[in-house]
Order: structure tokens, then sequence, then C-alpha cells
């Protein structure tokens, strides 16, 4: 039976360079393998409400838009490949708008972890991706998908992106590795001991962060290099489907916590009711 890559864009543009990144790594994937598209601006995703009613009875969210048949997709597919545009040094906001309505996700593990998945960061001007690698390769952690690679191409006019032929390869590479784990792409740094991020927040005593599992450790220099030790913390995001189980448990443990100190956060939160004028929308307030 053939196999499904969902193609995850998450830029408005059509026929623009992360849609047809996406059309290269699947052309590469060989016969057998059917693509399907989704567009992220396109879809009705509302901004969650953080009510938490995904994580408990009917575990899932009140919101009627487009967002469950979007993940419907995502459980269905074999395997998924996310492409997004830098916008302004970082992923374009509809990848983070589906991203934040992911506690939903956890009703799902056992239909998401370990999908076969790659990204690409899709920049303008070489250099100037910012953190969008980063967003890329954070979406597909937190949709628990097994992360085979990510790569930054280059490329600001649509179609731009496989004038070059290096982003050709690239893509054929991610292709490869969505197939095969043992192809997996060979980082092009130091990378986390424990996920294979390779976006780090340093600290002038030696302490060192994964900014994609979110573990830390200490740095230091052997002959001249970098060495890293990252061990896992009380919430590694996620390296084990334990993690993930394990996560899900404090997230709804957190419901309990809330009513054991409820009259205290109401205290605090009556000091300031009231206080501020909100601005902002069309027609409120005197600007
Ligand atoms: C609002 C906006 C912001 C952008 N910000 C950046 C940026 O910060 N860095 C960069 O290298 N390119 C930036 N670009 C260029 C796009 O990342 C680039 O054109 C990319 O190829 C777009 O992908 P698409 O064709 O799939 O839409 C920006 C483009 C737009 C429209």
């Amino acid at each position: 039976m053939g196999k499904t890559l969902l193609g995850i864009v998450a830029s408005p543009r059509r026929l623009g360079n992360c849609e047809l990144f996406i059309k290269e790594i699947h052309s590469n994937l060989g016969a057998g393998w059917e693509l399907r598209l989704m567009r992220l601006p396109e879809l009705d995703i509302q901004p969650c409400r953080a009510c938490y009613r995904c994580l408990f009875d009917s575990m899932r969210c009140p919101h009627e838009d487009d967002f469950l048949a979007a993940l419907e997709e995502l459980c269905a597919a074999d395997a998924y490949a996310v492409a997004a545009p830098a916008y302004l040094l970082a992923a374009n906001g509809s990848l983070k708008k589906f991203l934040d309505r992911g506690l939903q996700f956890y009703a799902m593990v056992d239909r998401l972890w370990g999908k076969p998945a790659v990204g690409a960061a899709v920049a303008g001007i070489a250099g100037m991706e910012g953190i969008t690698e980063l967003n890329v390769a954070s979406f597909i952690k937190m949709t628990f998908g097994d992360l085979r690679g990510s790569a930054v191409v280059y490329g600001a006019l649509p179609g731009e992106v496989l004038l070059n032929p290096e982003n050709r390869q690239t893509a054929a590479g991610l292709a490869r590795a969505l197939c095969d784990p043992g192809s997996a792409m060979k980082p092009r740094g130091p990378v986390c001991p424990l996920c294979g991020g390779d976006t780090f927040r340093f600290d002038a005593d030696g302490g060192i962060k994964c900014m994609l599992c979110s573990s830390a450790g200490r740095y230091g220099w052997d002959e001249g290099r970098l060495s890293i030790e990252i061990a896992a913390g009380d919430h590694p995001l996620f390296l084990s489907r334990g993690d993930v189980v394990r996560h899900a448990e404090w997230l709804r443990g957190m419901k309990d916590k809330f009513l054991e100190k409820k009259k205290e956060l109401k205290a605090v939160v009556k000091e300031h009711i009231g206080t501020g004028t909100w601005v902002g929308k069309k027609g409120q307030g005197g600007a």
C-alpha cells in the first residue's frame, strides 16, 4: 500500500519557496508516496483559550475551526515535512498559531509519536533566518515527530530556492532521511547529545541549555573544540514517549495545584483588577 507525506506549508505564498521545496522533497521519495498539502495561513486556526478542556474528560478542544481536521491529517500521515519562511527573523506566525493549540496533541500521542519528519527554514537573505530553523524543529518535536533532519535554504523570489542545485540536493537528503533513519543528515556543528538540537543558551559560568529539548548542562573546551555535557531535566521535551505521558500527567496535575492555591491566587489577582486601560482594538481607547 502507498504511503502519505503531509506537507505543512507555513507560507501564505502560493507556489512559493516553501511549497516548492516540500514538493521537491516529495519528488525524491520515489513511487508510492502520495503528497497531501496543508497551507497553514489559509486555515482557520483560532488562538488557544487556555481552557485545558483538551486535557480532561472528552479531551477535545471546544473551538469549531479547522484545527482538529488538520490534526487528523497529521495523525493519518505516514511522515511529514514542514517548511516555514523566515518572517522578521523567525518562522511565519501560522506555524506557532497551530502549535499553540498543542495541548490537544496529548490526546493523540499513540497516533503521533515517532512519525518520521523533516523541516526546512526558507529565508530570503543568507544568514538572516534568525530562529526559523529552531521554530521548525520545535514544531516537529512538539508534535512528537521523529526529527530526521532540518535545513536552512535561501531564496527570496518565488521559486528561487530551486534555482540553486545545492538546495535540490538538500531536499534529496531530507527525502532520504525520511525513508531511512540511518541517512539522517550530518550536523553542521555541535549538537545537544540528548536531542540533536543545535541552538543553545550559554551563561558566563559554564552553563548551557538546549533550546530544543530544554535540557541543561555544562560546556567547556577540549583541545580548542567546544565540548557539551547535558543531562535530562525534569521536563525533557521529548526524548521518549514516556516523557510525553509524564508531561501530560504533570499538566493534568496542575488542576489540583490550582484548586489548592485558589485562595492565595485570588488575593493577588484582586490587587490588580481594574488597573490600566485596554487599547488596540479599532474603536477602543481614545487614540
Ligand atoms: C513579512 C516578511 C518578512 C520577511 N523577513 C525575512 C527575514 O527576517 N529574513 C529573511 O532572510 N527573509 C525574510 N523574508 C523573505 C522570505 O523569508 C523569503 O522570501 C522566502 O523565500 C519566502 O518563502 P515563500 O516563497 O514560501 O513565501 C521576509 C518576507 C516577508 C514577506
